[in-house]
């Protein structure tokens, strides 16, 4: 056991909004550590651009949010947990508003001063509030500045949560409950047991598992992995999100041309200027996601092209840059000016559907344990998230699961003394070039067999493969010091499987889920969440935590 050992009352894993969102509500009334695995504003949260949805006009309804929400989500959104969430939208915008958030503001004809609110796919009424092009920064660093001022909350970047550490696995008796997490330090290289009365997966999504993303970096599926580890169920990875829209550039690593861009009046058209969305849906450019990456998808297959163009030249050139500074001028450093011609464009893999399992206050199976933002499951997005109703979603979790922690934190035992991670019996890595090859493999298997369109055999396929990585990874990780890059291919080798099971579970297609074997809805029966649960622990003596601390 350690002397000295760090303790917070909440541990954060991760720093976007749903981590800082949770520690804000949590500042004052709790000791709060915040993790991140590199710089604080590393995540997906800053790099969101189209906004945040919510009802904001008095010519929309939360009747038609839910609508809209319900109708994007194919028949899986939880009705319930829509209708918490959007009738809560407006105060998480208030509260954001009051933090100091710069919302994009337009003059009206009668010389009023109101928020400008933009449109996306999905949405029948305009209600994506934003700042500009780029509403992810501005929401990070305001999130950021006031969690920096903010008394008990301390932020840990440079930390890689490796696994959570819980009662089971120390073979403590009574109820399961989570005890802290170990921790790897990225720049000493050593691993550090924190302890906490309870801990808030924020981590985020798990899109790295592809090949082309619109994600950062840390997007590995860490919390959905950790949480499956602990003994918590997950749901819905088959609905993984591909944006349709990425610059299609080889030097542009799928940076995301936002929705709004076609809410504005983008078109999307083949490459010998033929407009196509039509074909697929009466809604044209701004029907939900799935069906329009999906159309893409088709139209590449069939004319054996590499990308579609996005057009939006024929609106003022100023009005181009005014709304849309930022992609204006990233797509200006690839040599496409989009105020005068079409950007080419591709899908890439942007959002994770599914997740750790949690009911309305954030609660996971394991007491103790939250989960909130892109990590979790909430049951809001079904089979396909609409657009902007997933930073909506973190500021509204991020609100009731510090809700839940401030009334029953006392409750909650402080942690007892955790043991060290034990590194008797690992030594250093001579063939970093593993990891690299499988991290490669897999995210180009991903890709190719378990992508827009699947089929059985491909999801076999792509079984095959995994199964082989995650014996090679197991091994591999019992034997070798941990390193940043070696957990995240542990952690995205489990999401990958995760998301594979689930694919083959899922006998219909529907949402994000298309598969050529079953290409229809499955109309004969109620539609049902794919939950797939943990296989049972094997039961350890009291004291020990495993080899090596490992898990
Ligand atoms: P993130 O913001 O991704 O933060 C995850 C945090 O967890 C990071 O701090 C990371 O370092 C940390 N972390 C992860 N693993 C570990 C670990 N093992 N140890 C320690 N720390 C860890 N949604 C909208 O609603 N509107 C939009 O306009 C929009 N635009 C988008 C544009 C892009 C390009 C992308 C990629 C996404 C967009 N989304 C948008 C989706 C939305 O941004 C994300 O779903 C949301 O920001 C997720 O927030 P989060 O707090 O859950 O995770
Ligand atoms: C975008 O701006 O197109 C992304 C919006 C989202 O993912 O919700």
């Amino acid at each position: 056991m350690t002397t000295g050992q760090r303790s917070y009352d909440v541990l954060v894993i991760g720093s976007g909004a749903a981590g800082l969102g949770v520690a804000l509500r949590l500042a004052g009334r709790a000791r709060v550590g915040v993790l991140s695995k590199g710089a604080p504003d590393e995540g997906a949260t800053a790099m969101a651009q189209g906004g945040v949805a919510a009802v904001l006009d008095p010519g929309d309804s939360i009747e038609a949010h839910v609508r809209d929400t319900l109708a994007a989500g194919a028949g899986l959104c939880h009705e319930a947990v829509v209708r918490h969430v959007v009738e809560r939208g407006p105060g998480a915008i208030r509260w954001l508003l009051d933090l100091g958030v710069p919302f994009t503001v337009e003059a009206t004809e009668d010389g009023q001063v109101r928020y400008h609110l933009t449109r996306e796919g999905g949405h029948s009424h305009r209600r994506v509030i934003h700042a500009a092009d780029a509403t992810g920064r501005a929401i990070e660093r305001t999130l950021l500045e006031r969690a920096r001022a903010a008394p008990d909350v301390e932020l840990l970047p440079e930390r890689v949560a490796v696994d959570l550490v819980t009662a089971a696995r120390l073979g403590l008796p009574g109820r399961d409950r989570v005890l802290g997490a170990y921790v790897l330090d990225r720049r000493s290289g050593r691993v550090e047991a924190i302890g906490a009365r309870a801990v808030v997966l924020a981590t985020g999504g798990a899109s790295k598992v592809y090949l082309y993303t619109s994600n950062p970096d840390c997007a590995t599926g860490d919390g959905i992995a950790m949480a499956w580890r602990a003994g918590c169920r997950v749901a819905n990875m088959e609905f993984m999100q591909f944006h349709p829209t990425c610059l299609y550039h080889p030097q542009a690593k799928s940076f995301l041309i936002t929705e709004a861009v076609r809410g504005e009046g983008g078109r999307l058209l083949l490459p010998d200027g033929t407009p196509f969305m039509h074909r697929f849906d009466p809604r044209g450019e701004l029907a939900p996601r799935d069906i329009v990456a999906r159309a893409i998808d088709h139209e590449m297959k069939r004319l054996g092209i590499d990308y579609v163009l996005l057009d939006i030249s024929h609106k003022p050139a100023e009005f181009v840059r005014r709304h849309f500074p930022n992609v204006y001028a990233r797509c200006l450093e690839f040599g496409y000016d989009m105020t005068r011609e079409p950007i080419p464009v591709v899908p890439a893999a942007h959002y994770t559907c599914g997740g750790v399992m949690t009911d309305l206050r954030a609660r996971t199976d394991l007491e103790g344990l939250y989960a909130v933002g892109e990590v979790a499951h909430t049951g809001l997005h079904g089979a396909n998230r609409m657009a902007s109703n997933s930073l909506l979603e973190c500021l509204v979790f991020a609100q009731a699961c510090a809700e839940d922690l401030r009334a029953r934190l006392d409750a909650l035992p402080p942690p007892p003394a955790l043991p060290e991670w034990d590194e008797s019996r690992v030594t250093d890595s001579d063939e970093m070039v593993v990891v690299s090859h499988n991290w490669d493999e897999l995210r180009r298997f991903m890709w190719d067999y378990v992508g827009i369109v699947r089929t059985t055999k491909r999801l076999q396929r792509a079984k095959r493969r995994v199964d082989l990585l995650l014996a090679e990874i197991e091994e591999y990780y019992g034997n070798f010091r941990v390193t940043a890059d070696l957990l995240e291919l542990r952690n995205l080798a489990l999401v990958a499987d995760l998301i594979i099971r689930s694919a083959l579970a899922r006998r219909e297609s529907r949402g994000l889920h298309y598969t050529l074997d079953h290409p229809q809805p499955d109309e004969s029966a109620p539609p049902r969440d794919t939950v797939l649960s943990p296989p049972p622990r094997p039961v350890r003596a009291a004291g020990a935590a495993g080899p090596a601390g490992r898990q």
